[in-house]
């Protein structure tokens, strides 16, 4: 799968580490930044980011800053895509298997790396449940496929 990644300042080293991880299992990763500790604006990159995956130029995004709470509000602006915030499995994999979601969001400053790991497991594996899920999906935005 080809799956966007984009963090602030101050995710960085989760971002560099789950690419890294998911890249090991064989995933196609875009790593849309930001890239080093000097401070930046996480709207910049949330906006990228969504950008990116309604454009279809990856299947899946992750949105990561320090809380997870600003960029994943910065991805949700845009209609085009479904932006979950999680600090566990069971939610992300709910965020896809009820919410179609195709942006995971995590904190940083709030969960580790191996948590993240199993957030994104089960976000990459659950499929969308469709039937009820699907007309209330449709009523969030523009549907991607
Ligand atoms: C940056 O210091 C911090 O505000 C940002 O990463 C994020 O937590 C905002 O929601």
């Amino acid at each position: 799968m080809r799956i966007a990644i984009a963090s602030d300042h101050a995710a960085v080293a989760l971002k560099t580490a789950l690419a890294d991880w998911l890249r090991g299992q064989g995933h196609e990763v875009d790593d849309l930044g930001t890239d080093g500790d000097a401070s930046v604006d996480y709207p910049d990159f949330g906006y990228k980011l969504a950008a990116h995956v309604a454009a279809g130029k990856a299947a899946r995004g992750i949105a990561l800053c320090g809380t997870g709470i600003g960029i994943s509000i910065a991805v949700n602006r845009n209609p085009a895509v479904r932006c979950a915030l999680v600090s566990e499995p069971l939610s992300a994999a709910l965020s896809r298997e009820h919410n179609d979601a195709n942006i995971l969001a995590m904190g940083a400053r709030v969960i580790g790396i191996e948590m993240a790991k199993a957030c994104l497991t089960a976000f990459l594996t659950t499929p969308f449940g469709g039937e009820r899920h699907a007309k209330r999906v449709a009523k969030l935005g523009i549907a991607q496929a």
